[in-house]
């Protein structure tokens, strides 16, 4: 895509932390609107994120538009001194354009072209979509471009949510324009995709097709440079938008993200670099999940968006005071766990906390999702807390700017191997990218080691430990990234599966896993997925499940053997020294015990440090500018636990330490006795 417009330099949209979240006054009288400031007022609001589905209410007749009510609530948020952040209102095309360009909306693989009363209901190849979308655009900026009130652009809303892959006949002409950009000719697309087996060697552009229909075996290198395309195709959308509203605006533009533990729909790593603000929507998933597991998930999210923004704040842009309402069953957060998970997201670099949404709305789809103000209104404990976490916000006012401390962990996560794992006819197709990864990343999170989640094309060198799990699509480039690593004497981590397709998703020969066997000095002849309930014994007491190998040491030793199954004696998980460094391979899918075992050992060895030293479930994460720093410590347990830490307790206003007592579900963050910056 084209050149990156790095944000280092944009201005943040609010003085200090961010606090805020969708406002939708058009859903409510204009009586309320009066009722809202005033309590933004209260809770400390400072930024909202408006108008994200207002195209239909704005332009309600083909470019005919009534701007009433946005130019009131805007002047109405000026006059509160509450920042806007200004939405494009893209997402959800208006009734009248749908009904009269059906067109417009996506078709599935199947053929089935999605109706018209959805969000993200467009194809990003439609050019009707694209001719109504930017008209509406820049009427908008031409509008409030310069409004002294928005303080930041937001495209759309969560592109990819519904609409990550089309496969129409637009978006099939669309591929093959991008396939001939990426190959240059048809013979380097047979070439890369292998198109002999099956006899399926394309003689011209137009036999190209998306992997339409329902037989779930695609060519892989089809079937992978179809989801880059389509990750490509909304991108080039959203920098479409933002071409238009930097054509008469100044203020920085951005949209919101929607990263996770696994593989996402699109490959958000690579739009980041494109928003002047990486902004991400969280959500903690699934009600049944204890907690722990919960604020896990959250850490990993917020450690990938810090890989995605080095150096510099991003903003968590939405998050839920309780239960959303896509979930199953939605689980509403206990008491303390709207100030505990928002400042986790702070702990780990997000600018602010935002919301969906502001007020809870009575009619719609969304009617029962949580809100910053619920149905019940002020008495409700969520308003009390989110009262609370205002006043936390500000107190940490001191914190915005501040970097998280760099961390000398790295964990290379790129959407494109989630993918590939994914699909097609794998030899295991349960296995989860998200479980592999979020498997050691936890048992870092445990440990209090901070841990950067990078895409691979990420300078490593400063990190002295570099995690890889099943990173099964990888090019030449980053594996010699990897291996200098080593050669520098760091410590690697590869997990099965890791190298063992280049980018093509061609099978890399002469041994598993490919791109790293050599670093290893360890390769497998031959897969041993496991059956659904089947556990292999290893010889230090642990257990693999869902997946083994054959491994053959080649300048490696062996530091676990498997000890049953056909594999018994064979290694499992070994490690090779070179020089100072040393590359570990782990060939199973090792339970939580076995991997908390490796990692012990990679921390000793690698002099990665803990943030201190506590029971898994304390959080501990600093932040620092210079001399000054500030950390973090988030109770995710449900025990008081007592660390050793010191300093001003910016929340409670109380000096602490040094020892230092964090209530059950509690947090503190503490201004630290100055000491100089490391380095
Ligand atoms: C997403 C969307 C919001 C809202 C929430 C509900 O994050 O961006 O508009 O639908 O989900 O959780």
């Amino acid at each position: 895509m084209t050149a990156a417009t790095p944000g280092a330099t944009a201005p943040w949209p609010t003085d200090g932390l961010s606090y805020g979240g969708d406002y939708n006054p058009e859903q409510w009288p204009r009586v309320v609107w009066d009722d809202d400031v005033r309590l933004m007022a209260e809770a400390g609001v400072n930024l909202v994120t408006l108008g994200v589905f207002a195209w239909g209410t704005v332009e309600v007749a083909d470019d005919v538009r009534d701007w009433s009510w946005l130019d009131d609530a805007i002047g109405l948020l000026h006059a509160h001194g509450i920042a806007v952040d200004l939405a494009t209102p893209t997402a959800a095309p208006p009734s009248w354009l749908l009904t009269a360009h059906p067109g417009i909306a996506p078709v599935l693989a199947d053929g089935y072209r999605e109706p018209a009363g959805g969000r993200n209901a467009w194809c990003p190849e439609s050019e009707v979509y694209r001719r109504y979308a930017l008209r509406h655009v820049d009427a908008l900026a031409r509008r409030y471009g310069d409004h002294p009130a928005v303080r930041l652009w937001h495209v759309g809303n969560e592109l990819g949510g519904g609409n990550a892959r089309c496969y129409c006949d637009d978006s099939a002409a669309g591929f093959r324009r991008w396939l001939h950009a990426r190959h240059g000719s048809l013979e380097a697309v047979n070439a890369a995709w292998g198109t002999a087996q099956w006899g399926h060697r394309y003689g011209a552009w137009e036999e190209i097709m998306p992997p339409r229909g329902r037989h779930g075996a695609p060519n892989p290198g089809l079937f992978l440079d179809f989801e880059r395309y389509s990750s490509d195709a909304l991108l080039a959308h959203y920098l479409a938008e933002k071409e238009v509203l930097e054509r008469h605006s100044a203020v920085p533009v951005t949209t919101n993200l929607m990263v996770g533990a696994g593989a996402q729909v699109v490959d958000y790593a690579s739009w980041a670099p494109h928003t002047a603000v990486v902004a991400n929507d969280h959500y903690t998933l699934v009600g049944d999940l204890p907690a722990g597991v919960r604020e896990h998930d959250l850490a990993l999210a917020a450690d990938r968006m810090r890989g995605m923004s080095p150096g510099r704040p991003w903003l968590l842009m939405e998050s839920s005071t309780g239960g959303p309402s896509w979930q199953r069953r939605n689980r509403a957060k206990d008491p303390g766990e709207i100030v505990r998970h928002s400042l986790g997201h702070v702990a780990r670099g997000s600018d602010g906390a935002m919301f969906f949404q502001w007020r809870a709305s009575r009619a719609g789809a969304e009617q029962f999702h949580s809100a910053m103000l619920p149905h019940a209104g002020t008495r409700s404990r969520v308003w009390q807390e989110v009262v609370e976490l205002g006043g936390h916000l500000r107190a940490l006012q001191e914190v915005a700017g501040t970097a998280v401390e760099p961390a000398r962990a790295a964990m290379i996560v790129d959407d494109a191997a989630g993918w590939a794992l994914q699909h097609g006819l794998m030899p295991h197709r349960e296995l989860s990218y998200g479980r592999e990864l979020g498997a050691w990343h936890r048992a870092l999170w445990d440990r209090q080691v901070l841990c950067d989640v990078v895409p691979p094309g990420t300078a490593l060198d400063g990190y002295d430990l570099v995690v890889v799990p099943t990173l099964m699509v990888v090019d030449d480039d980053t594996a010699a990234r990897v291996s200098a690593v080593v050669a520098r004497g760091g410590t690697v981590l590869v997990t099965y599966l890791s190298g063992v397709c280049d980018a093509h998703g061609q099978v890399r020969t002469g041994g598993f896993p490919g791109a790293f066997a050599d670093l290893l000095g360890a390769w497998s002849d031959e897969f041993y997925p496991l059956q659904d309930g089947q556990a292999v014994g290893l010889d230090d007491g642990g257990e693999a499940a869902d997946w083994t190998e054959r491994v053959h040491l080649d300048g490696a030793e062996a530091v676990v053997r498997y000890a049953t199954s056909s594999l018994a004696g064979g290694p499992a998980v070994t490690r090779r020294r070179h020089g100072g460094g040393s590359a570990w391979y782990v060939s199973a899918a090792l339970g939580a015990d076995g991997v908390g075992r490796v990692v012990d050992h990679l921390l000793a060895e690698s002099g990665v440090p803990r943030v201190l030293e506590a029971a898994p479930g304390l959080e501990a994460v600093r932040r620092r500018r210079d001399d000054r720093s500030y950390l973090f410590l988030l109770n995710h347990t449900d025990d008081d636990q007592k660390v050793a830490a010191a300093g001003y307790d910016l929340l409670s206003g109380a000096d602490v330490g040094p020892l230092t007592v964090v209530a059950a579900g509690g947090v503190r963050v503490l201004r630290e006795p100055r000491r100089p910056a490391p380095g």
